[in-house]
């Protein structure tokens, strides 16, 4: 093991275990100490769900990325492992980017990830230059390849840039090949994603040119994630430098996922259709494992790159996972669902039919912090705004509210407790199903995600609110008719 994966270890095993269990999330994934970011490797080998995630275990900021590694059984509960991967070798030294993990034909767990290094240049300042490199461990300590980089500037298609050649997502091809798709930026400056192939997982080879987005869709693709579910094939982005269009795209750092056919001949992806993944404040750079019961199941950084440069005071560590989502297809959109699971965590339940709301109101047994509640609210003329209280007391709230009218659903968590002036704010078209707006609310210490009508659409948010302000109220401008039903979640 190198000097520098080995003080990490020793340090992350010291500092880790002095952060208290409530000052982490309950079922959310959070960094050992320090910085998190992207989800790497997810993954199930050996009988558990691997996660890995880009990791700066001395200091809350971005720094100098590790891969850091849990392990879970039923992706709730999770472990600690050592650190898996230091930017320790000279192709590296720079971070080892965001990547993915599979189980190669002999057993062992193969690491793709990006290496990155920097140049120098003729008039002396440096610049990145991204490749693809491998390696290869037993689920809990690996060894990079000895003749990394496996992918480098020699391998791109005409025209795109070494310095933005990141995030390989890999998987097994029905053909028995490995194949990988990594984001790149051609010389118009856009995005595009690029596909190879390997039948060993450690030669690789060009295939294609999978996606371009031709300045449409922001500029440079992040951490693609490319498979089929129910029959559609499905390539998910993380765009920067999206445009806003209406309130349906939000402008900057984006997730986004096309709809299409996948043609053989060409391995070209065509597309139907791009919708955003996730309308809410905090998400980026998800991706996407199948279950061995063969359920699609997405992860994601719960977090925006803006609002992260803004750590609240005296925090040992920044940074968490959306819960794992259950993906399908169905009526021309992905369905994001809680996985099953966590239904195995439900405790108490309260359950409440056909309440009219005007003024501000409590329903007994509806408050907490760590919670899955689910709220149907009859759409009608009756009322011009219907809202949901959250995290609340007299000092604190963060709101969810309905306008019948323009149809619009808006999340504020401006009154949260976080102290700076980010983005707190997010309006998202939300049309009723069947008369009704559904909102599946799943909340841990840190945050809130929402699951709007059956997971058509979903929203999610942290929240830096003192646990104790855990009152839920709902209030309408007129008269709203909502079902309520609320299970505590116990850990
Ligand atoms: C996305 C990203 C990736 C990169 C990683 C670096 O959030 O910028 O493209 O691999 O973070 O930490």
């Amino acid at each position: 093991m190198s000097k520098m994966l080995e003080k990490a270890r020793k340090y992350e095993d010291e500092q880790g275990k002095q952060i208290k269990a409530e000052d982490r999330p309950a079922f959310h994934v959070s960094p050992y100490v320090g910085w998190m970011n992207d989800p790497n490797g997810f993954s199930y080998y050996q009988g558990e769900y691997h996660l890995f995630y880009q990791y700066n275990p001395y200091d809350t900021h971005w720094d100098s990325m590790h891969w850091g590694h849990v392990v879970s059984k039923d992706l709730l509960h999770w472990e600690y492992l050592p650190a898996a991967l230091a930017p320790d070798e000279d192709y590296d030294k720079m971070g080892c980017f965001s990547g993915s993990a599979i189980e190669l034909d002999d057993g062992r767990q193969l690491l793709m990830y990006t290496a990155v290094d920097h140049e120098t240049l003729e008039d002396g300042s440096k610049r990145d230059i991204q490749t693809q490199a491998v390696a290869v461990g037993d689920g809990r300590d690996y060894v990079k390849y000895e003749k990394n980089p496996v992918l480098t500037e020699k391998d791109l298609p005409e025209g795109a840039s070494k310095v933005d050649f990141r995030d390989p997502k890999i998987w097994k091809g029905k053909d028995g090949n490995f194949y990988c798709v990594i984001g790149s930026r051609p010389a118009d400056g856009s995005g595009q994603i690029l596909l190879y192939r390997s039948a060993n997982g450690f030669d690789w080879e060009f295939v294609s040119i999978l996606a371009e987005n031709k300045k449409r869709f922001g500029k440079m693709w992040e951490c693609p994630d490319f498979y089929e579910v129910d029959g559609k094939h499905v390539l998910v982005v993380s765009p920067m430098a999206m445009m806003p269009e209406g309130l349906k795209f939000h402008v900057g750092h984006s997730v986004i996922y096309l709809t299409g056919t996948y043609d053989k001949e060409t391995h070209k992806f065509v597309r139907e259709d791009v919708q955003p993944l996730d309308s809410g404040i905090d998400f980026y750079a998800p991706q996407s494992m199948q279950t061995p019961d063969g359920r699609r199941v997405m992860i994601a950084w719960m977090q925006a790159w803006p609002n992260s440069k803004f750590v609240p005071d005296g925090v040992k560590y920044f940074g968490q996972m959306t819960l794992p989502r259950e993906i399908n297809y169905r009526n021309g959109k992905l369905i994001q669902q809680p996985v099953r699971e966590i239904e195995n965590y439900r405790g108490e339940y309260v359950h409440y039919e056909n309440v009219e709301i005007s003024d501000e109101t409590v329903l007994n047994g509806v408050d907490g912090r760590v919670l899955d509640m689910t709220v149907k609210l009859k759409v009608t003329d009756a009322f011009k705004k219907f809202t949901i209280k959250l995290a609340a007391d007299e000092t604190y709230d963060s709101t969810i509210t309905y306008d019948p009218v323009r149809e619009v659903l808006s999340l504020d968590r401006s009154r949260s407790g976080y102290m700076y002036d980010i983005l707190h704010k997010r309006d998202i078209q939300v049309k009723p199903a069947g008369g009704e707006v559904t909102l599946r609310i799943l909340m841990d210490r840190f945050s809130v995600e929402i699951f709007i009508n059956d997971g058509s659409q979903t929203a999610t948010m942290v929240l830096f609110t003192p646990q104790e302000a855990d009152n839920i109220s709902f209030a309408a401008d007129g008269k709203a008719k909502i079902s309520v039903e609320k299970y505590t979640l116990t850990f």
